[in-house]
């Protein structure tokens, strides 16, 4: 294997060995695919503004977040059916995660269970993202079984009541083999090969604001909501209760023409101003993304697509490598920039590049 120096080269990795299917599925985004292609050519329009002669002889790439530390602002993203790229799947992802000193965020169709995940690997921290199915029992069971299983958060995701136009999936005609369906989807579902579209037939699509309440008051667990690229339901989400939100468009997978993440993000913090952690997703393949990300607002990113690459390049060592660059990446980025840490980043770091010469 050619040794990879960045994220583009382990998705090109990952692109030789799926097959035309499950490829398109992971790579894929809806309609026009807009979306997936704006939420990574949006940081070119932030330029970052270096500090000189800051001393950054000690850095430190760390954060705390949700009350525990974290050695890379750095999440694991929860991307589903993940045995579908590597036999080991998500077992594989969490335990690079945990090396890696992050977060793995466990997918509510990931394809193996809580438990499973909880006692194949040591310490590591863990969320759990959480779909409501039409049919509560096997929700609440999700919970519990998380809860029971050591996870830390809930992240409800809000974006998704229904499939996007996954236009890819269409062509290939791409299902989930029942032997690979996640447990809680085989227990909705009974277990058949499965469309997308029938995977989310299964999720609940009436959820709203006044459900949520009900839910953070029936979960141990902080709710952060995922999905959000507005300032208004930034500010609903704060005021129902969510320990924090997720700037997210799904990874482009959802409503195609919705703005890029990085650009949302800005709203979403000045709304949320500090009283609740802002994460942001999608399109983030370089330090200096993060960086940025940092700059506008974000206490943390969560990357999907670059780790899933390195899971399907070279199983849970391939995953590391993914959080490895990145983490390298950020250290470079923070040095060059002037920030001894991630918290050392601010607004005064980043402006968005108009045309013509730069503006401040
Ligand atoms: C996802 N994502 C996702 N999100 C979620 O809340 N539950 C899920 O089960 C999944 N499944 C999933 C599958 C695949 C194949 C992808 C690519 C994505 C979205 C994911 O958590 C995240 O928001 C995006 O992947 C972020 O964009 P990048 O980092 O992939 O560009
Ligand atoms: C997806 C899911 C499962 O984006 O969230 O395919």
């Amino acid at each position: 294997m050619i040794e990879p120096v960045n994220i583009a080269d382990l998705e090109h990795l990952a692109s030789e060995r799926l097959e035309p299917g499950p490829h398109g599925y992971f790579a894929g985004g809806a309609g026009d695919e807009r979306t997936l292609r704006r939420n990574v050519e949006a940081y070119e329009d932030w330029e970052l503004w270096p500090r000189v002669l800051v001393d950054v002889s000690e850095l430190d790439t760390g954060i705390d977040l949700m009350g525990g530390r974290m050695e890379l602002p750095v999440l694991v993203a929860p991307v589903a059916f993940q045995k579908l790229v590597h036999p080991e799947g998500e077992l594989a992802m969490a335990r690079a995660a945990e090396a890696a000193g992050t977060v793995m965020c466990l997918s509510t169709i990931a394809t193996c269970g809580p438990t499973e995940v909880a006692s194949g690997c040591g310490g590591g921290r863990r969320w759990m993202q959480l779909y409501c199915f039409r049919d509560r029992a096997i929700t609440r069971a999700l919970l519990d079984e998380a809860v029971d299983s050591g996870f830390e958060a809930i992240l409800l995701t809000v974006d998704a009541p229904y499939a996007g136009k996954r236009e890819r999936d269409l062509r290939t005609g791409f299902e989930v083999p029942a032997e690979m369906t996640a447990p809680a989807v085989k227990k909705a579902s009974g277990g058949r090969d499965l469309t997308i579209q029938e995977v989310f037939g299964l999720v609940d699509p009436s959820l709203a604001w006044e459900d949520l309440a009900e839910l953070a008051e029936a979960s141990e667990l902080p709710i952060l909501l995922k999905g959000i690229v507005r300032a208004d339901d930034a500010e609903l989400a704060v005021e129902h209760g969510a320990a924090g939100v997720v700037v997210s468009n799904h990874g482009g997978r959802q409503l195609d023409n919705a703005p890029a993440t990085i650009d949302a993000l800005p709203e979403v913090a000045d709304a949320v101003g500090g009283r609740a952690p802002v994460l942001v997703d999608g399109g983030i393949r370089r330090g200096t993304d993060i960086a940025v990300a940092l700059a506008l607002g974000a206490d943390a990113v969560l990357a999907g697509r670059p780790c899933l690459w390195g899971l399907a390049a070279d199983g849970q060592a391939g995953a590391e490598r993914a959080l490895g660059i990145l983490r390298d990446e950020l250290r470079l980025a923070l040095a060059l920039l002037g920030c001894a840490s991630p918290a050392a980043v601010t607004r005064s770091h980043v402006s968005r590049r108009a045309p013509g010469p730069s503006v401040r």
